[in-house]
């Protein structure tokens, strides 16, 4: 069970890092074109990876095959850390069974069915992602996408159960109920996960609790034992 974090931004990584709550990072075009466009895409990838020191995944864009393999090396070549993100298809299949056979680690995603997870898992997908929002858009519940998928893949594959596309922390806590390896996390979210109103009350009425015994002590009542 791991967190990764789903951003291109380098004050996210850091503050995730910091935080000690993530273990790796995953990056997409559409998260990348929100940085804008005044960014080295290399030196930006490997800013990320310095934090992280984990997985981090690009995605390629290319369409044709050979020029997917390309651009999958191309990222590979930055650093050991990087995991190539392949679009689900048939023909990414083949990409993807050829950079694993090549010792580069692969990211399928886009997955929206248990059968794309079997299939990319079967070109030796070392991770496969899963989108939990896409498919609840459909009106479908994506958590028996991942029942299945955990069901069968992690007895039979290496291949590890990655879920993003996450809209509420609700999708976080079922998707890891439902088996999945690792969550791919906005960092709106991280910060929502350490939050509860009524967990802020109870600190709030302890530490005024707190501070009445020390006013009362001041004026003679005996102090309390190892508090000062
Ligand atoms: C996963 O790796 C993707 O980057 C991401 O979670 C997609 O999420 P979206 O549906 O919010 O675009």
């Amino acid at each position: 069970m791991r967190l990764f974090i789903d951003t291109a931004s380098v004050k996210e990584v850091r503050d995730a890092v910091r935080w000690g709550v993530v273990q790796g990072a995953t990056t997409n075009p559409k998260i990348l074109s929100g940085e804008g466009s005044g960014f080295d895409l290399q030196e930006r990838i490997l800013e990320i990876v310095e934090l992280v020191q984990g997985p981090v995944s690009v995605e390629i864009v290319s369409e044709d095959p050979e020029e997917m393999l390309e651009e999958g090396r191309m990222y590979a070549s930055w650093h050991e850390n990087i995991v190539v993100k392949v679009p689900m298809g048939l023909e990414s299949m083949h990409v993807v069974s050829t950079l694993e056979r090549g010792g580069i680690p692969t990211n399928v995603t886009g997955l929206m069915a248990t059968n794309q997870a079997v299939l990319a898992s079967m070109a030796g997908a070392s991770y496969v992602s899963i989108f939990f929002g896409r498919i609840s858009d459909l009106g479908t519940d994506p958590v028996p996408v991942i029942e299945e998928s955990a069901k069968l893949l992690h007895p039979n594959t290496r291949t590890q159960i990655i879920v993003g596309s996450i809209r509420n922390l609700m999708d976080i806590n079922r998707s890891f109920l439902a088996g999945a390896d690792i969550l791919t996390v906005p960092y709106v979210f991280l910060k929502q996960m350490a939050h509860h109103p009524k967990t802020v009350e109870t600190i709030q009425e302890f530490n005024s609790a707190w501070a009445k015994a020390r006013a009362v002590t001041a004026e003679g009542v005996p102090e309390l034992v190892g508090r000062r």
